[in-house]
């Protein structure tokens, strides 16, 4: 389907998804109401963003069906093991107030304050955990977040389920491309967190231009770069116009500008 990206075990996820970090808990309830207005049925979170609560309510009030709505939700990377994964899931979906996810996420492979350091095995024993939620039917896919090549691998030789996704920082100028290509041949789905390099690409001169070629807005060229370059996008916004602007896009990039736009300096380096 042209709309949605498919994991390696049939289940689809709509081809953009609302993200909401640093969205804080107070907001959280109008934005995602917003999002959902405008047609995103697919919403991120994580328990580490404190947004889970509103996120939820949102989700809830709104007048759609559960299954009609794509919820991700992340294990904080500071938990790890077996029984803590268990328990960190159930606190995620008591403050959603839900009854299953349909993607859940290790946030990282490692504590974000000891960036890293090697947690293999305790990896090994969150994935196991997560397979456990898994065939008990109380997630609908699994997979990891900020991980590297040897990360997965390391979880593909030692468990049973290879991951389905893993959501990663990708943007224009920061090009993953040995990442990319062993998700690929895994067939794992690749999303795209900060698409916009949380703003900061916006003002670059040649994304600017090449916005005005195509008829376009910055941000709507780099999150349709995303899509190019087959990753899914999670664009954050607390506006509305520029929520709608994000998901409005129906046009394409040449692979010459592609390959322009792979080109540009990462902002962020
Ligand atoms: P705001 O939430 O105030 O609208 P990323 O998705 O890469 O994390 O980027 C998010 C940042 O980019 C936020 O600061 C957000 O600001 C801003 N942003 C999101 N969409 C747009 C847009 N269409 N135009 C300009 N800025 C945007």
């Amino acid at each position: 389907k042209e709309n949605s990206f498919v994991f390696h075990n049939g289940v689809e996820i709509p081809n953009i998804g609302f993200g909401t970090w640093q969205i804080p808990n107070e907001e959280a309830y109008d934005a995602v109401t917003m999002a959902l207005k405008n047609g995103y049925t697919h919403i991120d979170t994580a328990l580490a963003y404190q947004n889970e609560e509103n996120v939820g309510k949102a989700i809830k009030d709104f007048d759609l069906p559960r299954e009609e709505i794509f919820i991700t939700s992340k294990l904080p990377a500071q938990i790890k093991g077996y029984d803590e994964t268990l328990e960190a899931f159930n606190t995620t979906i008591t403050n959603l107030g839900v009854d299953y996810l349909d993607l859940y996420l290790i946030h990282a492979p490692w504590p974000w304050d000891e960036k890293g350091a090697d947690y293999t095995e305790e990896n090994i024993q969150s994935w196991k955990a997560m397979e456990k939620l898994y065939n008990d039917g109380k997630i609908r896919t699994i997979g990891v977040s900020n991980f590297s090549v040897s990360d997965i691998q390391a979880l593909i030789d030692a468990c049973d389920i290879v991951p389905m996704a893993n959501q990663i920082p990708f943007y224009v100028g920061h090009d993953q491309e040995d990442l990319l290509a062993f998700c690929k041949e895994h067939n794992i789905v690749v999303e795209a967190y900060s698409p916009l390099a949380t703003g900061q690409t916006l003002n670059s001169p040649k994304i600017k231009e090449m916005a005005e070629k195509y008829g376009v807005t910055p941000a709507q060229l780099c999150i349709r770069y995303c899509l190019e370059r087959e990753t899914l996008p999670l664009p954050k916004s607390t506006h509305e116009e520029r929520i709608v602007e994000n998901s409005e896009l129906d046009f394409t990039i040449s692979p010459e500008d592609v390959k322009k736009l792979d080109a540009v300096e990462d902002v962020r380096k």
